[in-house]
């Protein structure tokens, strides 16, 4: 069919055409943001899940929800090694903006802070034109946000950003993105500065997303982070969500898949959101007419496949050294000798993200576990794997394995 008006969005952050399935967490977060405003006590939301199920657009969804309501919003993306004040008063800086008038009473005097928390960054002994210019015309504040304790700033922070929000009667959300990358200091202080604004009721929230070692990430700095954040399971879509994601964008354009068509583009993605815009883009191309058939799903695959190789397999497995992709190996032929060995566990789903234990991946690599650690941790870091339970590994990209596997990678 016509590719000019081919609907699907495969890629990270891409908006989907329609956003399936996450009817719970977007009314989960209408109720959060109707409790802050009105000064209840709630946590935040920390979204957790695999590569590509779709945590960055349903954070943006979020975000939209904010502005909907005229909260002040900023984003971040925290990366390993980079410290978190200077993206994260960036991102405080635009959610002020959004929140009132320049000339707004209070307004400027939050500026300043902000200015003074971003200044910071360069170090006490920094000279002034060393230091980072965050845009904000206003002085910086003087002793507010700038001890260069990040944990005494962050609260500081949070705390005069809250407290216009609540002057002007609206709230303020900062969203995170891969918040498992932030650094052990940062999650503290984040921790503590959002234990801070929770008991003084501020209307401040901050949201994250991140791979599903998360919450263990929170937990291990702050005892009490389980109670600061509710946490959201993303996970691949049902079904009947799935189906929808596919129907409605052909819907809009007048076209539409038969029922077998829609049984094989769940087999073939497995429900999971990046595959299900891959496949779909794939298909639509080759499709001759509508309605969409099994046949041409069958004739897509290869298509969608070799796309998905290069663009969400490939692009990770690059990142990875020889001996980490050597590791990743093992790691897929432990779990295809789990899946193989054991009969109660469906196959499919250790290869696409169940976990191994990491002496069974010692054992594939007839080596000592210990001397593996490096490899491990390396893969740990990028992002590429987590540990879910101790002892245990898996892969952070759905059908990481089976690609692994089928690549002769
Ligand atoms: N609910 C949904 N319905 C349909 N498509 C979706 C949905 N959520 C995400 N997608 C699609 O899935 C793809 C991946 O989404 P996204 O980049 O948000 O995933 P992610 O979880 O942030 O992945 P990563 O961990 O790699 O950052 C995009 O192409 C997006 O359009
Ligand atoms: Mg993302």
């Amino acid at each position: 069919m016509d590719p000019i008006r081919n609907p699907y969005a495969p890629g990270a952050g891409q908006r989907p055409p329609e956003l399936a399935g996450r009817d719970q967490e977007l009314s989960t977060f209408e109720v959060v943001l109707e409790r802050v405003s009105r000064g209840r006590p709630e946590r935040s939301l920390v979204l957790t899940g695999l590569r590509g199920v779709g945590k960055t657009v349903l954070l943006n969804a979020l975000r939209s929800a904010a502005v909907r309501r005229q909260w002040g919003t900023g984003k971040l993306e925290a990366r390993p090694d980079q410290p978190l004040r200077r993206p994260l008063s960036s991102a405080v800086h635009q959610a002020v903006r959004e929140l009132g008038h320049p000339q707004a009473e209070g307004v400027e005097q939050v500026l300043g802070v902000v200015k003074a928390f971003a200044q910071r960054d360069a170090g006490p002994g920094a000279k002034l034109r060393d230091r980072w210019s965050p845009g904000i015309e206003v002085a910086a504040a003087q002793g507010r946000a700038d001890s260069g304790d990040i944990e005494i700033d962050l609260v500081e922070l949070l705390t005069d950003v809250g407290g216009l929000a609540a002057d002007l009667g609206k709230g303020v959300a900062v969203f995170i993105d891969e918040m498992q990358d932030l650094g052990p200091d940062d999650v503290s202080a984040l921790c503590a500065a959002c234990h801070e604004i929770s008991q003084a009721a501020l209307p401040v929230i901050v949201v994250g997303a991140g791979l599903p070692h998360l919450p263990a990430v929170l937990s291990a700095s702050k005892s009490y982070s389980e109670r600061l954040f509710r946490y959201q399971r993303i996970d691949r879509l049902s079904r009947e969500a799935a189906d929808r994601a596919l129907a409605a964008p052909a819907h809009e354009e007048d076209a539409s898949y038969d029922d077998d068509a829609l049984v094989a583009m769940y087999a073939a993605t497995g429900g999971y959101p990046y595959f299900i815009q891959a496949y779909g883009k794939a298909v639509w191309d080759v499709a001759p007419g509508s309605p969409i058939t099994a046949a041409d799903v069958a004739v897509a695959a290869p298509e969608a496949e070799a796309e998905l190789a290069i663009g969400f397999f490939g692009s990770r497995f690059e990142r990875a050294t020889p001996g980490e992709r050597e590791y990743l190996r093992a790691m897929a032929d432990a779990a295809l000798a789990l899946a193989e060995s054991s009969t109660d566990l469906d196959a499919e789903w250790e290869l696409g993200g169940g976990s191994v234990p990491t002496a069974e991946v010692a054992a594939v690599l007839g080596k000592k576990p210990q001397s593996l650690s490096p490899a491990r941790d390396a893969l740990l870091k990028k992002g590429l794997i987590y540990s879910g339970e101790r002892g245990r590994i898996a892969f952070t990209v759905p059908h990481f394995g089976r690609y692994l596997l089928s690549h002769g990678a």
